[in-house]
Order: structure tokens, then C-alpha cells, then sequence
């Protein structure tokens, strides 16, 4: 990148000044009762103003201790230092996710999560980038044919969009491209009728009651987690007999062997299939939604987007080796993970007494830390509410603290796939920015919202228009 392209992107955002919009901040704690009924709602909508800059807080709800890490001190005791202490997932996520994904890595901990993080993030680390690079670039240029047969002007729900783009991305990169192709619809679908039907707010857990204590499941539950096991046994049954020639994460996790040499069970497979089914696709699907939200509001970072795509891929598609020629690309879709998190909670439950800051946190308190705030710390942040993704550029003196800027997670539990889906959304952008922009449909109020992850609503209405912007 030249130093002129990185001062006009300076300058552009500086005389731009682009907030991109958040829920209402009180500037002080709503009563209990409230903050329950708008957690339930909204998680983003129940943080007062000063909130955003403590640095950690301590409350209790009942029996149980709630402690929030919000300064890069902290969050590198409790998510590094003191990892073994607060590894485990808190109970809300474990009794959310555990009809699904029984024992998979993103919920199980000790000896289990050690040996399954031993095997899986293996298979999707960077290392493995060039084998599933192509298919984000093809997945995405036939997106591309698609909104150029829809032709200027035709209004899509770019939410949905993106949310097929990963789902069909991850689908071919778990079960293989042509296994992939055919059941990424109806796998999507399971997962997306299972999260509606879960409540992440299990207000029992919260309360601090014990997790022996029968918790009231919706019975639709059991048959959405019937309908996607189904489905996966099915794959591995194809996968099985068919003895695919591509490799894919699914033969990788059938050839792959415990510490004792014995190959993972199935279920275990069906488990690590839909983890990383479940963890790799909706994040990155709400990265590029939200992406192509705040460009639709900022047009000089879309026209800079557009300069950077034009000169540095020449007018080829890209492949793995042009992403290190895409900085402001990278910082654009940087920024809008720190200003919205796809995953905006990390909640955690302490294993045993200990304590964050030297300040005393008990067993089984709900530790957490809140990218949502710590992103937007004004101790840490200038501008922090601002839309400026030159911060993220290489030769920006701003850039962020590694325990401060925490998208993924930190420390040993940080996401398995960020490589994978840093890079995928690099590609994605630079894939349908080469040709297009999005235009927000003029009746669209866009607003953030958060359930299991941090989505732009329930739609994202916005009109396709060539990328070449007028004048
Ligand atoms: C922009 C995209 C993504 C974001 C923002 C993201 C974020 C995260 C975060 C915050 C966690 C930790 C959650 C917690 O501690 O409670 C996590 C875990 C995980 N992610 Fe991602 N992720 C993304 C994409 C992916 C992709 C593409 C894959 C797979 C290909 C993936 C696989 C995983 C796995 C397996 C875990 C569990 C790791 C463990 O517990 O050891 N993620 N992710």
C-alpha cells in the first residue's frame, strides 16, 4: 500500500466522520427486572454509557456472581493466564448448544476440548488455506453471475444472501465441493430453524440454580436436532461408501486418530462436523452483511474499496496470493468486526475460586468478556463509535492491543477458523466489490440486534448497482 493511498483514506474518514448506528445508552443501570427483559430482547440494548469504559464489573444476580472483564488486562488473565481456571463455557451456551453438538469443541472443555482442539483446528488452520481458498473465490463469483443476471436496480435481502454465500462455502469445505453443493440449503435450514428455537437467555442458569435442575425445552428442539443429525449421518454415509477422491474436512475427521490411536467415534465426527458447521458460517455471513451496510453509508470508503480491488487484482478474480495486496480490504472488514462483533459475548463459568484484577471471583461466577464494549472503550479507542478502518491499515500508529481488539476470542480457546474466515471475507468482498455495490433500500431501518450472534435485524434490504459509482 502506498503511503498517499493510506493518508487519502485518513483523510477521507476524518472529514466523512461516519457513525454507523447502536441501540440507546442510558447513563445509568436500568432496575434488574428491566435489564432481564431487555437482555432477553436485545443483549446490546442493556449497557449504560458508563459501562463502555469501566474496566471490569462485578454484580451479582441472585446466587450467582456475574464479573465483566472490559480492559486488555483482564481479559489476558482471565482468557490466558487463568485459562484453566475459566475455560468452560458458561452454562447458558452448554444447555443452548449441547442437544446439537454434544461433545464438539466449541462446548466441551478439559481432557475432551484438549484432545478435540488437537484434532480440529489442525484441519482448518491457515496452512490448509490454499486448498479452501478457491472454493470461497468460485462459491463467490457465482454469487457474482447470479446478481448479474438480477440485473441494476433488483432489490435482494443481503443478509440471506451472504448467510447462503458461507453456508455454501462451509458446506463444500466440511463434506467435499459436489456432496457440499447438494445439501448446503437443506443443512442451512436445519441449523437456522434450531436457532430460532433455542433461547440463549436461559434465564435457570443465570439465575445461578444447578444444571442438574430438567430446563424447559421447546419438544420442536428435539425434532429440529433430529432433522440435522439425519442429514449428517447421511453425508457420512455417502462419504463413506463413495470414498470421495477430494480431501474435506469430513475425510480428514474420519481418518483422523485419538491419543491412543483409535479413530474418532461417530458420533464424535457428527459432533466436529456440526461444530464447525455451526461456528463457520454465520459469523462471517453477519461480517459481510454488516460490511456491506456501513459501505452503503460511507461511499468514500466504498470508492477507496473499489480503487484498491481495481489496481491490485488487475481485473482477474482473486486467488490466496493477492489477500497480502488487499490492506484496506482486510482493514474495512477489521473494522466492522470490532465496531460489530458477530459474536459480541464470551461468557465463561469459573471452575474455581480465584481472582481477575485481584479482585476475588468465586466458583462458578459467570465471567465474561463483551466485545461490544471493550471494541468501543473510549480509554482505548479514539473515535470509538466512528466507522475508521485506516486504524487496521499496516502503518497506522493506532493499531489495536492484541487483548483488546478480540473478535475471536484470545488465548487457547481463540477461534479455531480465523484464518479461515478473516481470509474468506477478504476474498467475498473483493470478489463482488470488484463488480458491484449495494445500495440500502430506501425503507430499510437498520438496526443491530443480538440473540446467539450480532445480525443487522432479521433483513438487510438493499438494491445491486454496478460498482462504478456515479460522477
Ligand atoms: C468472521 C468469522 C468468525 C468469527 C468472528 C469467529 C469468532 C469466534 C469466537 C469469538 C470464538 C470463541 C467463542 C467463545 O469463546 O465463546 C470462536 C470459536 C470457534 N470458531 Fe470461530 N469465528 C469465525 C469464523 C470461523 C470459521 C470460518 C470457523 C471454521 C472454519 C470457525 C471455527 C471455530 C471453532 C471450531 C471454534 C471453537 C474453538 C474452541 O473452543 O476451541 N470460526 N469463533
Amino acid at each position: 500500500m502506498s503511503a498517499a493511498f493510506s493518508e487519502r483514506a485518513m483523510q477521507a474518514e476524518s472529514a466523512a466522520a461516519y457513525t454507523p448506528p447502536y441501540p440507546f445508552r442510558s447513563e445509568s443501570t436500568p432496575p434488574l427486572w428491566e435489564l432481564i427483559g431487555t437482555a432477553r430482547k436485545n443483549f446490546l440494548a442493556i449497557w449504560a454509557t458508563s459501562d463502555f469504559s469501566n474496566k471490569t464489573m462485578n454484580h451479582k444476580i441472585l446466587t450467582r456472581q456475574i464479573f465483566i472483564c472490559n480492559s486488555p488486562e483482564s481479559v489476558k488473565e482471565a482468557f490466558v493466564t487463568k485459562h484453566d481456571i475459566y475455560q468452560r463455557k458458561s452454562p447458558q451456551m452448554r444447555h443452548a448448544l449441547e442437544p446439537l453438538l454434544g461433545d464438539g469443541l466449541f462446548i466441551s472443555d478439559g481432557e475432551i476440548w484438549q484432545q478435540r482442539r488437537k484434532i480440529v483446528a489442525p484441519i482448518v488452520h491457515a496452512s490448509r488455506l490454499p486448498q479452501f481458498s478457491p472454493i470461497m473465490v468460485d462459491t463467490a463469483r457465482a454469487m457474482s453471475s447470479a446478481w448479474r443476471e438480477l440485473g441494476d436496480g433488483a432489490e435482494i435481502d443481503a443478509l440471506t444472501q451472504m448467510a447462503h454465500l458461507t453456508a455454501e462455502i462451509i458446506s463444500r469445505t466440511i463434506f467435499g465441493q459436489q456432496l457440499g453443493h447438494d445439501y448446503a440449503d437443506t443443512i442451512v435450514k436445519g441449523f437456522t430453524d434450531y436457532q430460532k428455537a433455542i433461547d440463549q437467555m436461559d434465564i435457570t442458569s443465570l439465575l445461578g440454580l444447578p444444571d442438574w435442575l430438567p430446563r424447559f425445552r421447546r419438544p420442536s428442539i428435539k425434532q429440529k436436532v433430529k432433522a440435522i443429525r439425519d442429514i449428517l449421518d447421511d453425508i457420512i454415509d455417502s462419504h463413506q461408501s463413495q470414498q470421495p477422491t477430494e480431501e474435506s474436512v469430513l475425510s480428514r475427521l474420519l481418518d483422523a486418530k485419538d491419543p491412543d490411536g483409535k479413530p474418532l467415534s461417530r458420533d464424535a465426527i457428527a459432533n466436529e462436523a456440526a461444530v464447525i458447521f455451526m461456528a463457520g458460517h454465520e459469523t462471517t455471513a453477519n461480517t459481510l452483511a454488516w460490511a456491506w451496510y456501513i459501505l452503503s453509508q460511507a461511499p468514500w470508503a466504498a470508492e477507496l474499496l473499489h480503487d484498491e480491488i481495481t489496481t491490485a487484482l488487475s481485473g482477474q478474480p482473486p486467488t490466496i496470493k493477492d489477500v497480502p495486496r488487499l490492506p484496506y480490504t482486510r482493514a474495512i472488514i477489521e473494522e466492522t468486526l470490532r465496531l460489530y462483533p458477530p459474536v459480541p459475548i464470551l461468557a465463561r463459568e469459573a471452575l474455581n475460586d480465584s481472582t481477575i484484577m485481584d479482585r476475588p471471583v468465586k466458583k462458578k461466577a459467570l465471567l465474561m468478556a463483551v466485545p461490544w464494549l471493550l471494541h468501543r472503550n473510549p480509554e482505548y479507542w479514539d473515535y470509538a463509535d466512528e466507522f475508521r478502518p485506516s486504524r487496521f491499515l499496516p502503518e497506522s500508529k493506532a493499531r489495536p492491543s492484541k487483548h483488546g481488539y478480540i473478535p475471536f476470542a484470545v488465548g487457547p480457546r481463540v477461534c479455531a477458523g480465523l484464518a479461515f474466515g478473516l481470509t474468506e471475507a477478504i476474498l467475498c468482498l473483493a470478489v463482488l466489490a470488484r463488480e458491484f455495490r449495494l445500495e440500502l433500500a430506501s425503507d430499510a431501518d437498520i438496526k443491530p440486534v443480538c440473540r446467539l450472534t450480532l445480525r443487522p435485524g432479521n433483513a438487510l434490504p438493499m438494491i445491486v448497482r454496478p460498482s462504478v459509482l456515479p460522477g
